[in-house]
């Protein structure tokens, strides 16, 4: 007797689709993240590459990255930027060709999950070229990017099936978090800094904020309210703008309906022409400028546009608007993490309820080994 075992679907745990197995497992692929990264003491972090003293010959950071690694480059950058350090974001494409400066001053640092994308490894490529010391942050041991890196840091993740990047999204913001309060300790130079201490706390109980938020049924609801629509945008400011890039991302490399990310203010300068009843608004709301983004999202409601809150209970922006998409309360740090990941609910819904091939969408790879 044979026994029909298919490696596959026993890989799912039960789950149809990887991609909500994954979705779900975040509270444990972010603990195995964060495990060891705060120290005893509660108000400093730990990321295992550099020897302290040689951050501060550093004068600038740049990131590298393609996709959704790119999206999380972008809230490193962010916070790096706020700690006091010059940072940016290329898309890892091109920067190859870029004339920007790199000198011996420039960290240049590549966010690459597989560590095998062949735009982010050119990228590296020409950083060394030009004499600068180049971090990867990635989830693969021995990968290709680890091995050309002269310091790797590994985002402890575990392994990722779905082609849609999920669960090390998360895991990759958390890491650069911490290492830009890391970078910036030693890098912003008499500038005073920020008292870690509430974030990290929020930080330890972020796995469990994330899980009780898996447990509730909102993103499923949303998703069939405004399944139909013509466009999905997606709007947020300051930590929340990379989240509304990435939440597009997800959202149109899944169910292959027009979705966009936009920052909020960008929104009158363009895109608003694009608004019509049809198309419902995901506004991020990170505890952080949220009366702007208010603001923001009530010019594209003027126009009909139904706007869904993502936020946290009770927030002054559920009254205003069309639905809410609750978050757990926590540190602003982390509560664009926190609306990612209800954002990859909505649109892992949507997919399901189009019948569309969720774990491998048409036209796209895991791993892009070709420039
Ligand atoms: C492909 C994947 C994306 C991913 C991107 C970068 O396009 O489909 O999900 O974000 O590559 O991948 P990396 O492994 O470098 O993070």
């Amino acid at each position: 007797d044979t026994v029909d075992w298919n490696p596959e679907e026993t890989g799912k745990g039960g789950y149809e689709h990887y991609m909500l197995k994954e979705i779900d497992s975040q509270p444990t692929s972010l603990r195995n993240t964060i495990k060891g990264r705060i120290s005893p003491s509660g108000d400093d972090v730990d990321v295992d590459a550099f020897d302290p003293e040689t951050l501060s010959e550093f004068s600038e950071v740049q990131f590298v990255a393609c996709g959704t690694s790119y999206h999380a480059a972008l809230y490193g950058t962010t916070l790096l930027n706020e700690a006091g350090v010059r940072a940016r974001t290329y898309r890892a494409s091109e920067y190859q060709m870029a004339s920007d400066p790199v000198t011996e001053e420039t960290l240049v640092v590549s966010v690459t999950q597989s560590g095998e994308t062949a735009d982010t490894l050119g990228a590296m490529r020409r950083a060394s070229r030009e004499g600068a010391t180049v971090l990867t942050v990635t989830n693969v041991m021995g990968s290709s990017a680890a091995r050309a890196a002269d310091e790797t840091v590994y985002i402890h993740a575990g392994p990722e099936i779905g082609v849609a990047a999920t669960k090390t999204f998360s895991s990759q913001t958390v890491t650069l978090a911490l290492l830009a309060q890391r970078l910036a300790a030693h890098m912003s130079g008499e500038r005073e800094h920020r008292d870690l201490e509430p974030a990290l706390d929020a930080l330890t109980s972020l796995p469990d904020d994330l899980g009780r938020m898996l447990e509730g049924d909102d993103a499923e609801r949303i998703a069939n309210r405004f399944l139909g629509s013509d466009a999905y945008f997606f709007i947020g400011r300051g930590l929340g703008y990379p989240v509304a890039k990435e939440s597009a991302l997800k959202f149109k490399e899944i169910t292959y309906e027009h979705a966009e990310g936009f920052a909020s203010g960008e929104l009158k300068h363009g895109p608003l022409a694009l608004v019509t009843p049809q198309t419902p608004v995901f506004a991020v709301f990170t505890g952080e400028h949220d009366e702007k983004t208010l603001k923001n999202a009530k010019e594209a409601q003027t126009r009909g546009a139904p706007i869904v809150a993502v936020a946290k209970e009770g927030h002054p922006a559920i009254e205003a608007t069309d639905a809410h998409l609750p978050i757990p309360d926590t540190d602003p740090m982390w509560s664009g993490l926190l609306a990612n990941v209800q954002l990859q609910l909505v649109s892992y819904h949507a997919a399901n309820e189009l019948g569309r091939s969720i774990d491998k969408p048409r036209n796209l790879a895991k791993s892009v080994t070709v420039e």
